[in-house]
């Protein structure tokens, strides 16, 4: 299920989209840049409130930066580092995410356990599986 349609984000614009990550519900901000869309925690790193200053709507400087509605904190959407304001260095937290099948899509990573069981090339011991 996509956060949202890719093309209900304008090219340089902004959204928000609730997700559950770790078990968790968040709020996120998703950012179109061409093909591309980026996505961050919608947490600032000053205060810890929401960035948009109502649901889904986010400051933009003519500068092209966006800007946290509650004290001005300023980040630049390649990376989502502050670079004026009060947190200045410090960054969003980034969440991945891309365009798949018209939608806008979380990656989702593979499991450790996962991970073992596509790389691993070594041949299946039967006296380890416990099949002698
Ligand atoms: S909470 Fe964003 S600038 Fe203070």
């Amino acid at each position: 299920m996509p956060l949202i349609a890719f093309d209900a984000l304008q090219d340089g614009g902004f959204a928000e989209s609730e997700a559950v990550l770790d078990g968790d519900a968040e709020s996120l901000i998703l950012y179109r840049d061409g093909d591309t869309v980026r996505a961050w925690l919608n947490v600032c790193p000053h205060a810890g409130r929401r960035l948009d200053w109502a649901p889904g709507k986010f400051l933009k400087s003519k500068e092209g930066l966006l800007v946290c509605a509650s004290h001005g904190a300023s980040f630049e959407l390649l990376h989502g580092q502050c670079v004026a304001g009060p947190c200045r260095g410090a960054s969003l937290r980034a969440v991945a995410v891309e365009g798949r099948d018209g939608g806008v899509i979380l990656e989702v990573p593979v499991r450790a356990a996962d991970r073992h069981l596509v790389e691993s090339d070594a041949p299946c011991d039967p006296e380890d599986a416990g099949m002698r």
